[in-house]
């Protein structure tokens, strides 16, 4: 069937889903490689220890760095006897802020295009201390423990000042307004008159805590400097971003610094630019030779941001039909001077339901705390929780199932925007998924289903995360004569199937098979600066694939010359098929890839393709979706929660590989039962510390926490992005809190409005 499949031509549609362009005709599947289970391309590296991982280049010379953190919020170094620990075997330098190299601080994350940091501060280059567990010394040694011992060597003495901690303390003095890419703050009508006035209403606060990182690889970074150009193997989401940066705190050109990081062990936002390479980099200037650092656990807890703490106000004023009359979505969160990221929690509501009146704001308060960063699905994975556990209590309210509630209140176009959306088949998902999941048997009462000590319930919420394509999206393609190609562009591997997904679009492309094609990529000397963020790899890639595609025909063209059966066809009239190009309507007229390159006697032919401005966005309202469904067992003597069986629903666009896909929905639901039951940074308002920094005592799902995960997709392409697909890779985590708080609600009739979810709750 493949085979036959590839018979077939593929249309091409230039930049076709620019406004006014035509659908992408890949949406079609011409190949039968779009869609399939394609299994990882890099899977046999992995499971053979092949992929080398960025701690894991050896290089001649390496030390081994490990670092001392502040014991203290807020102040400066007092006194700082580095004598012990210099002496200490094998140890090759401390540095401090003494004889650290004079850098420029981290470009912050969206300050620029290309800056990558978490943060704005200096790195080690005053006595002041910015947060309790800021990095005051690194120790270079000879081995990773000679290192490590020395560090807990350094005795520090600090003058403290008193720090901003309390989150309520910093509230009773005043917010200031959340910027995120714009203003976070709207209103529409009146609605706190139309909630005073509403005959349905719930008006409540839920508050989500801190996270904490917890990628399984630590963060790592091997770097060394050749001359004046910085190489650095790193765990990194954004290569091209890292490479920048760096350039300009260490006041070089761009070109001069080299950033790679082939394989990723998992990133979630948190494998951006922080103190830990900018030290070792220093470092390694100071001695002259290679340095490979790697955060302890701890060591990421201290240094590597995570998720804000919010408060939330949500308030919905409904008619007796269940439509709203008011959306109120405001709050608060904690951030610092020093970061970009103010937990957007509203973003999901500004485009879920066809209110009447809506009004939404994130404040914000600074605290002297650690950096807070992105963290799978900023805003949406917390936003959900509020939005959708108070949809369940207006269903309640009202005595409306949640689904019809829902469908009730479905908007023909943006509330907010005002803009058409691209692709929203929500109530398909809704739909597929309540039939599948068996919602039907659900008790609207809570408590009425109980087996032994177990209480069960089901609860429903709605997944939604915003589709992003951001600008600088390149790729190099290079075709060589014995038929291969090869893409190469700036982007990344964290686990999610990049180079697999690529390897089908391309080969789909150039009608190709798929070990006819290779994918580089992880690369700051590649073509594109494709953050692995935003969910938008798949669709930034695949738009330069595309574009990179359109110059190869246009190229091989000019090579076929007059002699071949394509002689005078223009590029848009020709496709790629059968491992060559065609005629579209007309497909005897077929020239392979290798006869045309060896009539015309050449080796390659290479050329990069530049994606198109990402448009699309400010003419539709853009968004991946899915519905929740969750099943829990709660202990009526212990209060012990276990979610029993989970089902999600999507409305992703077209699904570029139904197997790295399904894998993506659900690790992002496993991290969402972490966000709804378990996780939580223990941070001390008295010292600013974070009391918890391991996974001991920092709990993330483990198995015996994770049911069979039922995923299911509507795979209804959307015809204004690339391939007609949306991301997957956020949108798993959304929805889940609120599933499961509804779920046990509905199970016990306790309604737990503060994560996580802990049997003390429900006691
Ligand atoms: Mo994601 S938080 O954009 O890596």
């Amino acid at each position: 069937a493949a085979q036959a499949a590839m018979q077939k031509a593929v249309e091409l549609a230039p930049d076709s889903w620019i406004p006014g362009g035509r659908p992408d005709p890949l949406i079609d599947r011409k190949h039968g490689l779009i869609g399939a289970q394609t299994s990882r391309v890099d899977g046999s590296l992995k499971v053979r220890g092949a992929a080398p991982f960025a701690a894991e280049f050896p290089l001649e010379g390496l030390l081994y760095a490990a670092v001392t953190f502040s014991t203290i919020a807020k102040g400066r170094i007092t006194t700082l006897d580095t004598a012990e620990a210099e002496a200490a075997p094998g140890v090759v330098l401390v540095m401090t802020h003494r004889n650290a190299p004079r850098m420029r601080p981290m470009p912050l994350f969206l300050t620029s295009q290309k800056a990558a940091g978490g943060d704005d501060l200096p790195v080690m280059q005053d006595d002041r201390i910015h947060w309790n567990g800021q990095p005051v010394a690194l120790v270079l040694a000879e081995t990773q423990e000679q290192a490590d011992h020395a560090a807990s060597l350094v005795r520090v003495a600090y003058e403290v000042e008193p720090a901003l901690l309390s989150f309520a303390e910093a509230k009773a003095k005043g917010t200031e307004p959340g910027i995120f890419m714009g203003p976070m703050k709207l209103e529409i009508g009146d609605p706190e008159a139309a909630l005073a006035a509403a005959p349905h209403k719930v008006d409540t606060v839920y508050r989500t805590p801190r996270h904490s990182h917890n990628a399984i690889e630590l963060h790592a970074a091997t770097v060394a400097w050749q001359g004046d150009t910085l190489r650095v193997h790193d765990a990194s989401q954004a290569v091209a971003h890292t490479a920048w940066s760096l350039a300009e705190i260490f006041g070089i050109d761009e070109s001069n610094v080299h950033v790679t990081s082939p394989f990723v062990g998992g990133g979630f936002g948190g494998k951006s630019l922080w103190h830990h390479q900018v030290l070792a980099a220093a470092a390694s200037k100071l001695t002259g030779r290679p340095v490979r650092i790697v955060l302890s656990r701890e060591g990421v807890y201290r240094l590597v941001g995570g998720r804000t703490l919010t408060e939330q106000r949500l308030a919905l004023g409904a008619r007796d039909d269940g439509t709203l009359d008011a959306i109120i979505h405001t709050g608060t969160v904690a951030m610092t001077p020093h970061n970009a990221m103010p937990e957007p929690f509203i973003l999901p509501t500004q485009s879920a339901y066809a209110a009447r009146s809506i009004k939404l704001d994130v404040e914000v308060v600074k605290l002297d705390m650690l950096a807070n960063t992105f963290m799978r699905a900023p805003g949406e994975s917390v936003g959900t929780f509020a939005l959708e556990s108070a949809m369940d209590e207006l269903a309640v309210e009202l005595g409306m199932d949640p689904v019809e509630l829902r469908i009730r209140n479905e908007p023909e176009k943006d509330p907010t925007s005002g803009l058409p959306f691209s692709s929203r088949h929500i109530v398909d998902a809704y739909r597929m998924g309540a039939e599948r999941f068996g919602w039907s048997a659900r008790s609207a009462t809570p408590g009425m289903r109980r087996e032994g000590e177990w209480l069960i319930g089901m609860g429903v919420a709605t997944a939604t995360y915003p589709y992003h394509r951001m600008p600088g999206g390149a790729a190099r393609l290079t075709l060589t004569r014995d038929g291969r190609v090869t893409v190469e562009a700036a982007a990344h591997e964290m686990g999610m199937g990049t180079a697999t997904a690529q390897s089908q679009i391309t080969a789909e492309r150039l009608g190709l098979s798929l070990d006819q094609v290779t994918v580089h990529y992880g690369d700051s000397a590649m073509p594109g600066m494709i953050l692995a963020g935003g969910s938008q790899q798949t669709a930034s890639i695949g738009a330069a694939v595309i574009a990179a595609q359109r110059e190869l025909v246009a190229e091989l063209l000019k090579l076929a010359g007059n002699d071949s059966p394509l002689a005078g066809l223009k590029p848009d009239e020709v496709g790629g098929m059968n491992g060559g190009l065609a005629k579209l309507d007309e497909p005897d007229r077929f020239e392979s890839y290798v006869s045309i390159l060896t009539r015309a006697n050449s080796d390659e032919v290479s050329v990069v393709g530049n994606a198109p401005m990402p448009l699309e966005t400010q003419h539709w309202s853009m968004h991946s979706y899915g519905a929740m469904f969750c099943e829990v067992r709660v202990n009526a003597i212990t209060g012990e929660p276990r979610v029993s069986r989970f089902l999600g629903s999507f409305d992703c666009g077209r699904i570029i590989n139904a197997k790295t896909a399904a894998s993506q929905f659900r690790g992002g639901i496993i991290m969402g039962l972490g966000l709804a039951l378990m996780e939580e940074t223990v941070f001390d308002e008295r010292s600013g510390r974070i009391m918890n920094p391991s996974m001991a005592e920092y709990h993330v799902p483990v198995h015996m926490d994770v049911p069979e995960i039922d995923v299911i997709w509507t795979d209804i392409a959307d015809p204004h992005t690339p391939m007609g697909a949306h991301g997957v890779g956020e949108i798993g985590i959304t929805g889940v809190g609120a599933a499961v708080a509804n779920a046990v609600y509905n199970a016990t009739g306790k309604r737990v409005r503060d994560l996580p979810i802990t049997l003390d709750k429900l006691m």
